[in-house]
């Protein structure tokens, strides 16, 4: 079968099983071109409460498809490929949320939205990258305790000088591969293409950024922008996604280590597979989990605007 012909089946069977298809923007073009809705973390979790498909098949990695399911639990959610796992979503769990609360008492605990829905039943807010500047500003409290990325948080923090952040030492393995270094030497290879970086990048990496941004955000600045060069600091599926996109503009990637093999695990087959009834894995959570997780969901959805 052609990819053409295994995509058209994809089309169909939605429409037979009543499935909508959310697509994190990492995903390959192929699966991009069957979505309902591409987008970043926070596009997606509002797009999953607002579907009215009776199932969601998401492409992306696990976190995700909790997020949709502590949304909708209405809804059967399914993850196209169930060994598709944010590493960073593992590094802190419950228990040492907890441990934290009451080593400071008088913090608003902000966690990232890569993280378990069990971990979010013991904080606060979440915030994704497009959305934690704004719904931190937007907190009461100036005091904010950020987990698990610390860099995220210390680029959330310069642009909320008045607040006092405490961090988490967590952060993304894939996005941590790209150096300083490496962005020097990029400018040197295109002195007039513009730096755009993810925010889970080190600090030293978007302290040279002429943007910084959730993968939304870079694309849509990239396709805004006058300029015609650029150099992309993310995982590298968005520099293929905004050639394809801006023919007449050149894209470069900061790094080819920035590749995240979780969220490039799943395939066109997979979600065939899956919405077919015969792959990817259906997403539980208990519903007193369910239910606390939902309150620091709903509250980055209030708080974001
Ligand atoms: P976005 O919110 O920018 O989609 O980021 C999610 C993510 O996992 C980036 O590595
Ligand atoms: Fe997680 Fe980083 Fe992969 Fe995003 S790029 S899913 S934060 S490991």
């Amino acid at each position: 079968m052609t990819i053409k012909e295994l995509q058209n089946k994809i089309i169909e069977l939605k429409k037979e099983k009543d499935v909508c298809l959310l697509v994190h923007a990492y995903q390959d073009h192929e699966i991009v071109e069957v979505a309902d809705f591409v987008g970043d973390s926070y596009g997606l979790s509002l797009k999953a409460k607002e579907a009215p498909q009776k199932n969601v098949v998401m492409c992306g990695v696990r976190f995700m498809a909790e997020t949709v399911k502590v949304l909708s639990p209405e809804k059967r959610v399914f993850i196209a490929n169930e060994n598709a796992l944010c590493p960073m979503a593992d590094q802190m769990d419950r228990e040492q949320v907890e441990t934290l609360r009451e080593q400071y008492p008088d913090y608003t605990i902000v966690a990232y939205i890569n993280t378990t829905s069990e971990l979010k039943t013991a904080v606060d807010v979440c915030v994704t990258s497009s959305s934690a500047v704004e719904i931190i500003k937007n907190i009461k409290n100036d005091k904010i305790l950020f987990i698990p990325d610390c860099n995220l948080g210390s680029w959330v923090q310069k642009q909320i000088p008045e607040k006092e952040f405490v961090f988490y030492h967590g952060g993304c393995p894939t996005h941590l591969r790209i150096t300083k270094r490496d962005v020097e030497r990029a400018r040197q290879m295109h002195p007039n293409a513009e730096v755009l970086v993810h925010p889970e990048c080190l600090e030293e990496v978007t302290n040279e950024a002429d943007y910084a941004g959730s993968t939304t955000g870079i694309m849509n600045y990239a396709k805004k922008s006058e300029k015609k060069e650029f150099i992309i600091g993310t995982e590298n599926s968005i520099v293929d996604h905004l050639q394809y996109e801006c023919p007449g503009k050149m894209f470069y990637p900061l790094s080819k280590e920035c590749v995240c093999h979780n969220m490039r695990a799943t395939t066109l087959m997979d979600v065939y597979n899956t919405i077919n009834g015969v792959g990817g894995k259906e997403i539980f959570i208990d519903d007193e989990v369910r239910q606390k997780a939902k309150n620091c969901i709903d509250k980055m959805i209030e708080l974001g605007g």
